[in-house]
């Protein structure tokens, strides 16, 4: 397995992949490495022929009262993953390779940033985007791998990657939970016991909402008022949003009449945590 740091390493890297004929797989990243993120490099294992994996935390994406500086970071256990998903390569740059002195030039998905996390995060899919478009320039992918984890996020991808003719295909891959249905998160190493205990709220109203919506209630107000009844009685949490939206839109839906996304966003003691789940 290679560790390239530079941005000139890499594209000569993956110039030389592509005029052998073979496919590269990118698997951007943060880093602080899950079974979440495993299961996108067995996959992207799978799909192509290198597979490179992304560990950069990404600052334009961070807000100035966000975890940047504190976001959980282990170079040397994510090589040891990446190496036992037979990654061929890992890019881990500096934020100063990424974002030299006088860079100035952004990527804003106007509309879909504007719903969910666009509203308490405001820059924050602006900064993924940016951070995505360049990647994709640098490490040439054929395919890229996303979670569905971070619904918004993987809906802005496809959407930039559609406007800007980017030569990438995008592949989703469901979420991938603890055993007690807690979403794996690297920022869910923020939380001490009973905030861990207090997490568990989020799934567990997108299990009611669920619940409720498979008997047959297609009534978006319905769902939410039952779901949003298991956050509010986790003393420790805080909703910042829960929704019924479009999959593709991410408008609020009022009436199910296909499919919807139901997403939310809850504090745990300061901590943001975020989960989804698709209705139909
Ligand atoms: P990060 O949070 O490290 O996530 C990297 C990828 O892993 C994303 O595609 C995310 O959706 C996926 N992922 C995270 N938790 C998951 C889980 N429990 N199950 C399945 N997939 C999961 O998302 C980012 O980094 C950044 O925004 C990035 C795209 C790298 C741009 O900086």
């Amino acid at each position: 397995m290679k560790l390239i740091t530079t941005i000139r390493e890499m594209q000569s890297f993956s110039s030389d992949v592509k005029s052998s004929g073979k496919t590269i797989t990118f698997v951007p990243t943060m880093g602080f490495l899950h079974d979440g993120h495993a299961s996108l490099l067995k996959k992207g294992r799978e799909v192509g022929d290198i597979l490179v994996m992304g560990i950069f935390v990404n600052p334009t994406q961070f807000g100035p009262k966000e975890d940047y500086a504190s976001y959980p970071r282990d170079l040397k256990k994510d090589l040891v993953v990446a190496e036992a998903n037979k990654v061929d390569v890992v890019f881990n740059p500096t934020a100063e390779e990424i974002y030299p002195t006088g860079f100035q030039t952004y990527i804003d998905v106007e509309h879909l940033s504007k719903y969910l996390c666009g509203i308490s995060r405001p820059g924050h899919f602006r900064g993924v985007a940016t951070v995505v478009a360049k990647l994709f320039n640098i490490v040439m992918p054929d395919i890229a791998i996303f979670g569905e984890k971070d619904f918004q996020q993987l809906v802005v991808i496809k959407r930039m990657v559609r406007d800007l003719n980017m030569e990438v295909n995008i592949i989703d891959m469901p979420i991938v939970r603890e055993s007690d249905g807690l979403a794996k998160s690297s920022r869910n190493s923020y939380l001490n016991m009973d905030e861990r205990k207090a997490a568990l709220c989020l799934c567990n109203a997108l299990i009611k909402g669920k619940g409720i919506f498979n008997n047959g209630i297609k009534d978006a107000n319905t769902i939410l008022k039952e779901a949003r009844n298991i956050i509010e009685t986790e003393p420790l949490a805080v909703i910042d949003y829960i929704k019924v939206c479009d999959i593709n839109t991410l408008e609020d839906l009022e009436k199910i009449t296909d499919r919807a996304l139901l997403a939310v966003a809850v504090k745990i003691g300061g901590n943001r945590l975020i989960d989804n789940c698709i209705l139909g």
